[in-house]
């Protein structure tokens, strides 16, 4: 039974999935043992807490030094066994060792086809702005391994979402998010098949 630790800011749809995908049996051979919010308020938290998943707080607030929080996220992965490190819907960029402690080990779900709208500030409702702004017809989510660049790892998955006349950011959102919540629990499949092989 491989270990996964889901690392969230925000209001955890994405967890959700992941949540779900195991609870209905689509992901197999996986359990979450650990949920990690930077943000001490996110609705992540009750989410985990519902589904009886550990939960821990580690963030600006609580550790304002990054080399101290980054410990801190180091020690919990630890401590709960992880295999496999969830980004979903986290909001700060890892640092280094984190990376390193984890290389192969980390996937992120970003909100567009990669390598369009990604990279330093582009996150949450800014990216659909932006895809918004340029005129594109689509968008996207993509599903990648986390190297020591922004949204530059390895992409695992990829879907196309189409951009529609009327949009806002928040409907593009909500629309890229649905297929972010599928694609997730498919990437998530491949990367424990891929463990498992190792
Ligand atoms: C999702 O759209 C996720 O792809 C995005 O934030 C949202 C979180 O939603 N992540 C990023 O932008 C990271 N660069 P959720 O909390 O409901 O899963």
């Amino acid at each position: 039974m491989l270990r996964i630790s889901v690392l969230v800011s925000g209001g955890g749809t994405n967890l959700q999935a992941v949540i779900d995908g195991i609870e209905s049996g689509f992901i197999k051979n996986a359990r979450i043992g650990l949920v990690i919010s930077s943000n001490p308020n996110a609705y992540s938290l009750k989410r985990a807490k519902k589904h009886n998943i550990k939960t821990v707080i580690i963030g600006k607030t609580n550790y304002p030094e990054q080399e101290v929080r980054t410990k801190a996220i180091i020690a919990a992965l630890h401590d709960a066994k992880t295999d496999l490190v969830i980004l979903a819907g986290y909001m700060s960029i890892l640092d280094q060792s984190l990376v390193e402690a984890y290389r192969g080990r980390i996937i992120n779900i970003h909100p567009s086809l990669i390598p369009q709208f990604c990279g330093p500030g582009f996150y949450g409702k800014r990216v659909h702005e932006s895809v918004l702004a340029s005129g594109a017809s689509e968008t996207g989510a993509t599903v990648h391994y986390v190297d020591e660049g922004v949204d530059t790892g390895p992409i695992i998955l990829q879907e196309k979402v189409p951009v529609l006349e009327g949009d806002t950011a928040d409907i593009l959102a909500d629309r890229v998010l649905e297929t972010e919540h599928k694609i997730l629990a498919e990437a998530v499949n491949i990367v424990i098949a891929s463990i498992q092989q190792e």
